[in-house]
């Protein structure tokens, strides 16, 4: 984490979205709603300016090598991740050792209640490496998990 000249925790925050999630709005809607990506970002983007994040960037890729990188790369660049990885939560091993490798502390978040849903769903390979996991609220666990990284971000170091 840095600090800016007067002394203030300066706030990074990338929201990753997996495979998919691009379809959100018309992607069975009785199970993840009726928002858009576009509608979820700009509800995250205002309230992070609200509340004085300084960056908050997306990114939503169908491409599990895309979001390992994108991972790789928050390294030095952001002080958290909000990341729906999609049903790569559940077999991903690239996207769990990215996320351990990196020293940046990741919120896992899903719109449904994965515990409740298919057997499948059941098993996330990321939860391990990850601080938390929000599910089940649909875009509430968004909401809550940026909420929770701004007061982690401003009371914690890592
Ligand atoms: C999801 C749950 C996953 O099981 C599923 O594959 C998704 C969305 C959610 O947000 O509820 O794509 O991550």
């Amino acid at each position: 984490m840095q600090s800016d000249t007067n002394g203030v925790n300066v706030k990074r925050i990338l929201v990753l979205h997996g495979p998919n999630l691009n379809l959100l709005g018309t992607r069975e809607p009785e199970v993840y709603g009726r928002m858009t990506l576009g509608d979820i970002n700009e509800l995250l983007r205002m309230r992070a300016v609200e509340a004085g994040v300084d960056a908050i960037d997306f990114l939503q890729s169908n491409y599990e090598g895309e979001l390992v990188e994108a991972i790789q790369k928050a390294r030095g660049r952001y002080d958290f991740i909000l990341l729906n990885a999609g049903a790569l939560t559940h077999y991903s091993i690239a996207l769990r050792d990215a996320i351990a490798a990196v020293p940046v502390p990741v919120i896992e978040i899903h719109l449904s209640n994965i515990h409740r849903r298919e057997e499948f769903r059941h098993t996330s390979v990321i939860a391990p490496v990850v601080m938390g996991q929000i599910c089940g609220f649909g875009v509430d666990s968004y909401i809550a998990a940026l909420d929770i990284a701004i007061r982690k971000i401003q009371t914690d170091t890592k």
